[in-house]
């Protein structure tokens, strides 16, 4: 049985850990072709792109004795220093208040939250598990309105071992989901997927949810109809039994990052759905397809023979998992409308969608494949966006172009399309037509000579600059001989941030220039390979770059998740850094939010006008808790590190939603 192994406590790394099937086929040239090649030609670069080179060529050691910079840090906040504790904190002079924690009601009539006597009718009224995006529509719409509007939070996986009382971790070859029952996993799959909820902020400037708003919604994996749009739908290998015009599939999983369209939409994007089938690749059809994407992962017992629902086994119903992997696009603003899986955004472990107005009127729409060695993608729309009329603009994300990036030596990236009849995408290799260039949308990808990276988490642009920042987490198994120059370090486990520069800001160009911004990691050992600039303090470096948020002033801001490594990582618990991009500071962090012990950080989210930093505080209590001094043993239900945030006996852990405001009410870092 593949199973996740113990030592990870986060899923996709647990994944990752046990999975054998190589991503990507793809040749990477050697280091020495790539840094004489890439150093010896240098008229793509940028100037920090030039410091980069002699900050690689010297080490960290060399920033010590740079002199002091004379600029002054765009971020005005007191840094907070690293740690690990049972608690969040958030630099002085700041609040940060839990407005959203999973349990609490969502659509009206919800029942209060029970621990031991969940059901998954009552989950599905109720705020879900693991928030991760959070998207922000300000009411009404069309307004910059900070102080009211919706919340598009998504509810990527869940933890049983904290979730339920009595049965501790499930997914052991010992354990082998001995204490699951069908309802426990209805809980689960209740849990999965997204909640839209009415907030505002009063008079004492605290957010609160509008309890029994007509706009409140769960989007659930058991039961909500979700729509299969583009040019897959109806395809042969999308129909099931259930649905055999392969056009309409019940839930979206494993919901991770996501973004809001101009057009006030909000996308979620399925990230690791194949964690949750079962069954044999061996001789089935979808054979190729299923391993280049690790179909099936036994993640959860949804799928096993004798529990929980045929569909997520592969064997029994074929095509499933060919409905799982895409965009999937809600309309808020009508809370009876059927969200759309958006196909002609390509099927992959999706990260997130964030989506920018190129000059010329289209869409563009960066995400990332969040695999070791998997791809950087965009779609650019064919039509264009009309910001007068919202309804000519539902169906943008259904006709365009997919690419993928090649990073060249030069300091160049090409945007590779990933159009059926072209580039070898043809019958002979085995796509038939634009459906299955898009099915197997990773198969193409290797065919076209994708450049495999290191993990592609969030892809930000800055609408002030038009820069594109791409986080690289981590990938501990890129071996010497793989390293080239977008992916610059062997045995990457800090991970590190891209800057992509569209010639003239243009985000539908087929050729982009790109610079590494910084390589994270501890700069005080020389082995990592960090670089930081020197003004970075012994906080202001971190691990493992997640999410990200670009703040209305084009200042970046970065989430992080180092898993269940952070002791060995960073010895500090994940957070959120400000991280200067501009000027003689670029490339210098520092240390604005802290989480609880276990947690990692998603969703970093400014309102309009910045005085509200919203922030996703995911599975507290779980991540690397045997490294945790005094606790030093993994959490259940029973016995967690953290009860954050209730810190009541009997209340487990909960992830939750926090909104962090100045306590002057200010925009935030200024
Ligand atoms: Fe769900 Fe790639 O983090
Ligand atoms: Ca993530
Ligand atoms: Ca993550």
């Amino acid at each position: 049985m593949n199973t996740r192994d113990s030592t990870y406590s986060c899923r996709a790394e647990a994944f990752e850990a046990s999975e054998d099937v190589p991503s990507s086929k793809s040749p990477a040239p050697t280091i020495g072709d790539v840094i004489n090649a890439r150093f010896g030609r240098r008229g793509f670069m940028r100037g920090a792109l030039a410091t980069t080179a002699i900050a690689a060529t010297v080490g960290p050691v060399a920033f010590a004795n740079r002199p002091a910079h004379a600029q002054a840090s765009r971020f005005v906040f007191d840094e907070i220093q690293h740690g690990v504790d049972e608690t969040h904190h958030v630099a002085p002079g700041y609040s940060a208040d839990v407005l959203i924690r999973w349990g609490d009601p969502v659509v009206p009539g919800a029942p209060e939250f029970d621990p031991m006597n969940q059901t998954a009718a009552a989950q599905e009224m109720q705020f879900g598990y693991n928030n991760d995006y959070v998207g922000y529509i300000p009411l009404p719409f069309g307004s910059e309105n900070a102080d009211h509007g919706l919340l598009c939070v998504n509810h990527e996986y869940t933890n049983e071992e904290i979730m339920f009382p009595g049965i501790g971790r499930q997914d052991s070859d010992e354990v082998a989901f001995a204490g699951m029952t069908n309802e426990l996993i209805d809980v689960e799959i209740a849990a999965h997927g997204g909640s839209i909820i009415e907030i505002a902020r009063g008079d004492t400037g605290r957010w609160s949810v509008i309890q029994d708003s007509p706009f409140n919604r769960r989007i659930s994996a058991l039961s909500t109809p979700i729509t299969i749009s583009g040019p897959a739908a109806g395809h042969d290998r999308m129909k099931t039994s259930a649905d055999p015009s392969g056009t309409r599939v019940i839930g979206t999983i494993n919901n991770c990052a996501g973004g809001i369209t101009p057009w006030g939409t909000y996308l979620m994007a399925e990230e690791n759905f194949h964690g949750y089938f079962w069954g044999d690749t061996e001789g089935h059809a979808e054979q190729a397809n299923y391993e280049r994407y690790g179909v099936p992962g036994q993640w959860y017992a949804w799928g096993r023979e004798d529990i929980g629902h045929s569909r997520f086994n592969i064997n029994s119903e074929p095509n499933e998992a060919n409905r799982f992997g895409w965009i999937v696009e809600v309309d808020p603003l009508d809370p009876s409308s059927t969200p759309v899986k958006r196909t002609a955004l390509g099927r992959f472990k999706h990260e997130g969608a964030e989506s920018i107005v190129n000059a010329d009127g289209r869409v563009v729409v960066y995400s990332g494949d969040d695999q070791r060695f998997d791809y950087l993608y965009k779609f650019v729309s064919h039509g264009r966006y009309d910001p007068n009329n919202r309804e000519a603009n539902m169906d943008l994300l259904d006709d365009g172009t997919l690419y993928v990036a090649r990073f060249n030596d030069d300091g160049s990236i090409d945007w590779l399309p990933l159009v059926f009849g072209t580039g070898g995408l043809t019958p002979e290799n085995g796509f038939n037509s634009q459906a299955d260039v898009l099915i197997g949308t990773r198969l193409a990808a290797d065919i076209l000579g994708a450049t495999p990276m290191d993990r592609p988490e969030d892809v930000e642009p800055n609408p002030m600059t038009n820069n594109v920042y791409v986080m690289l987490t981590n990938n501990s198994r890129r071996t010497a001989e793989q390293v080239d120059s977008a992916n610059p370090r062997a045995e990457n486990r800090a991970g590190h941030i891209l800057e992509l520069t569209p010639p003239d800001g243009d985000h539908g160009a087929l050729t982009y220039a790109w610079s590494v911004l910084v390589q994270c990691g501890d700069p005080n050992d020389g082995e990592v390979g960090a670089m930081w600039n020197s003004a970075t303090s012994e906080n202001g470096w971190f691990s493992c770059p997640d999410n990200c948020a670009v703040d209305h002033q084009g200042r970046l801001w970065i989430s992080t998740d180092q898993g269940g490594a952070w002791s060995a990582v960073s010895g500090s618990a994940d957070g959120v850094w400000a991280l200067e991009t501009e000027g003689e500071l670029r490339g210098t962090g520092k240390m604005f939010f802290r989480v609880p012990v276990g947690a990692e950080m998603c969703g970093p989210l400014f309102t309009p006008n910045d005085t509200t930093l919203f922030v996703a505080v995911q599975h507290p209590a779980t991540d690397g808790t045997s490294a945790f001094p005094g606790f030093e043993r993994a959490s259940t239900f029973e016995d967690p590190a953290t009860r954050w945030p209730d810190f009541q006996d009997g209340m487990p852990p909960r992830p939750s939603v926090v909104a962090i405001t100045k306590e002057d009410g200010g925009p935030i870092g200024v």
